[in-house]
């Protein structure tokens, strides 16, 4: 029968050319459907003598054979390519290099830190911590500088939004001299000890910042004088930079817990500030009326003290002309020193 080749290669035609499952489904009912062309087919048969009946019938049951057969194939087919475009779509590319976890280095200002305990642990000091959150008393009063005194003024204060049992607001401690009083306090002479730790100032340019470290120097004893003060701090300064000549000043200064009090200061030998003298630390022999505070007799003690700067020392050290960069925390700076 003509007929049926006809339909067969049209059909064939039309499930090659189905791009999804419900175009082929349409296909299908259009040719194998209930009034499909080659079910109409068949169903004009029952016209014919049952010899050509016989033949056509047949003809045309190998016919829906084979489009069945092409159906399934013209399935498969669109099933796969579906998968295969999903799995293009979810592919990961497993020859990528991991991630990994950068690995740590310690701050330059951490190591510091670390060096001057070091450093004062090898020659006999003790090394405390206190509280950065400090009554105005341990701060100001007990280090010889009372209230309204305009020496505060020296240091631009963070009060906090508390009293203390005097009624006197808590602030950040402006310095770490305040550990001079509570050690001293609690501790019976030889009084040997340093105290590093973070301090607080309304303060900010290249070489200052709101938060920023000391490291406090105690020596009281009977007998300990100004001459121990140059000895121990020029020894530290010699193994704290490595150097058997480093330029070093004592500058006469003011500060109300000390008398004779000195600035010291050093000069970079390297970096962009080289020639530049840098202010590195406050010092002096400890005023009478602050070892009375620290509840010693100032007739029988005395000693000296020294506040200096943990940034200023690195800056020193490593040639470094902006104290801020050791806080913003950018990787391509700090990453020179891990
Ligand atoms: N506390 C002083 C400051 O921060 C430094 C200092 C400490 C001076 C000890 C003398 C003795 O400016």
């Amino acid at each position: 029968m003509q007929d049926v080749e006809k339909i067969v290669a049209r059909a064939l035609g039309e499930f090659a050319a189905a791009q999804d499952p419900a175009a082929l489904e349409n296909a299908k009912a259009r040719f194998l459907g209930k009034s499909g062309e080659l079910t109409a087919l068949l169903k004009s048969l029952a016209v014919l003598a049952p010899d050509a009946r016989r033949s056509a019938g047949a003809a045309i049951n190998s016919a829906k054979a084979r489009l069945e057969q092409a159906l399934e194939d013209r399935r498969a087919a669109l099933a796969d390519a579906r998968m295969e475009a999903r799995l293009a779509e979810e592919a990961l590319d497993v020859t990528l290099p991991g991630r990994g976890r950068g690995r740590g280095g310690i701050h330059p200002i951490a190591r510091t830190w670390a060096r001057v305990e070091q450093i004062f642990r090898s020659i006999g000091f003790d090394v405390a911590d206190g509280p950065e959150i400090e009554t105005d008393w341990h701060n100001f009063t007990a280090l010889n500088n009372p209230e309204n005194h305009p020496a505060r003024s020296m240091q631009d204060t963070f009060y906090v939004d508390l009293k203390d049992a005097k009624g006197l607001p808590l602030l950040l401690r402006t310095h770490t001299s305040p550990m001079q009083v509570r050690y001293a306090r609690t501790h019976r002479p030889p009084i040997k000890v340093i105290a590093p730790g973070r301090t607080y100032r309304v303060d900010s340019d290249a070489t200052h910042s709101p938060m920023f470290h000391q490291v406090e120097g105690l020596w009281i004893d009977e007998g300990v004088s100004f001459a121990d003060l140059k000895g121990v701090f020029a020894d530290f300064m010699r193994r704290f930079f490595e150097s058997d000549d480093i330029e070093v000043r004592f500058r006469p200064s003011y500060f109300p817990f000390t008398e004779p009090s000195a600035e010291i200061d050093m000069k970079f030998d390297s970096g962009p500030l080289k020639g530049n003298w840098l202010e590195i630390s406050g010092s002096g022999q400890v005023h009478p009326a602050v070892v009375r505070n620290f509840g010693l007799d100032p007739e029988r003690y005395m000693g000296f003290a020294f506040g200096a700067g943990l940034e200023r020392l690195t800056m020193l050290r490593y040639g470094i002309d902006d104290l801020r960069l050791f806080f913003d925390g950018d990787l391509r700076f700090l990453r020179q020193f891990a």
